[in-house]
């Protein structure tokens, strides 16, 4: 639905935001896109979206040309955009009434209606933009996205400033539009948004895509687990033959830790155990532990730096 063939972007100033981008993306897909600020994630959505123009590469949209075919790809497009940009003497149902049109479909009362009452704006349909909450505004940007029925859909960090429980309607929003086959891209600074939705995450710094991995084979092949044995007592000096083992003690001194590859050998927690306490020490509690996206994503973009 979406490709991305060595796209680059340099600004007017010379400074390089997109460093040969391929990317593919396929129809129904949810991809989340991580990055820290400034890696590129706004700019990659802007060239896909045709608001800013690429240096060189290509982008197609379900095998359109965003360039050759300027409007039927934006028709195939809707952009939740970073920066709030709404029209503040408008009222929400005029905005997106007004969006449709600007997509040439027909009027459809229905679905304006629909959308505001699935994002909770019914009841400030008729307020001036002006006077939502920060939260609500986002909800009308999104809603603007949604009103003109796209194939693709682009959120760019969508629920920043959303509060907890719309975040996750969002979340509820963003699974039935995946039902109904749409593609979705989105960026978020928050990890467990990617971790609840997105079927592949990209990781981007630097105009540089590292990596862009099924979300389920990225966490097993890039997370650890770790074995952690609290003891009865403080241990002062690590025995050695559990350091042969690879046990290390924890910094508290109240516990050994043994780190293992999530998908490497079969692991004999029975054994580990019966070593520590061969070595002679009391097990008080034992907890083992899976690293999260979070702290793969830290090392990886930590590392390109
Ligand atoms: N119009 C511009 N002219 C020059 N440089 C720009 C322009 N727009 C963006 N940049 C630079 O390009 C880089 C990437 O910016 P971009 O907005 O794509 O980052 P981002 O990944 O979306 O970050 P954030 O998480 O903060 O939203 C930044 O260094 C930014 O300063
Ligand atoms: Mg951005």
């Amino acid at each position: 639905m979406i490709e991305v063939n060595n796209l680059c972007k340099q600004y007017a100033n010379g400074f390089m935001a997109l460093d040969h981008i391929n990317l593919s993306v396929k129809k129904g897909e949810i991809l989340a896109l991580l990055g820290p600020n400034g890696a590129g994630k706004t700019t990659l959505i802007s060239v896909i979206c045709g608001i800013v123009n690429p240096s060189s590469g290509s982008v197609t949209i379900g095998g359109f040309d965003i360039i050759q075919n300027y409007r039927k790809t934006r028709s195939l497009i809707g952009l939740v955009p970073q920066e709030l940009t709404t029209d503040a003497f408008e009222t929400p149902w005029d905005n997106l009434t007004f969006s449709r049109g600007l997509f040439g479909l027909p009027k459809n009362p229905q679905k304006v209606e629909q959308v505001l009452k699935d994002l909770s704006l019914w009841d400030k349909k008729d307020e001036r933009i002006m006077t939502l909450s920060g939260g609500m505004k986002r909800r009308l940007l999104i809603g603007k996205a949604l009103v003109h029925e796209p194939q693709v859909l682009f959120l760019d960090e969508p629920t920043a400033g959303v509060d907890v429980g719309l975040r996750q309607d969002m979340w509820r929003m963003v699974d039935a539009l995946r039902i109904q086959g749409v593609t979705i891209v989105l960026t978020t600074h928050y990890i467990e948004e990617a971790e609840a939705i997105a079927d592949r995450i990209g990781v981007i710094n630097g105009g540089k895509l590292l990596l862009v991995e099924d979300k389920q084979l990225l966490m097993s092949r890039l997370g650890q687990k770790q074995l952690k044995v609290e003891l009865m007592t403080r241990l002062d000096n690590m025995p050695a033959e559990l350091a042969a083992q690879g046990f290390r003690l924890a910094e508290d001194c109240l516990s050994v830790i043994y780190q293992y590859d999530k998908d490497g050998l079969e692991v004999n927690i029975a054994g580990l155990l019966q070593s520590v306490s061969d070595a002679g020490l009391g097990v008080k509690d034992i907890h083992t532990q899976q690293s999260s996206l979070e702290e793969i994503f830290v090392d990886l973009v930590g590392e390109s730096v």
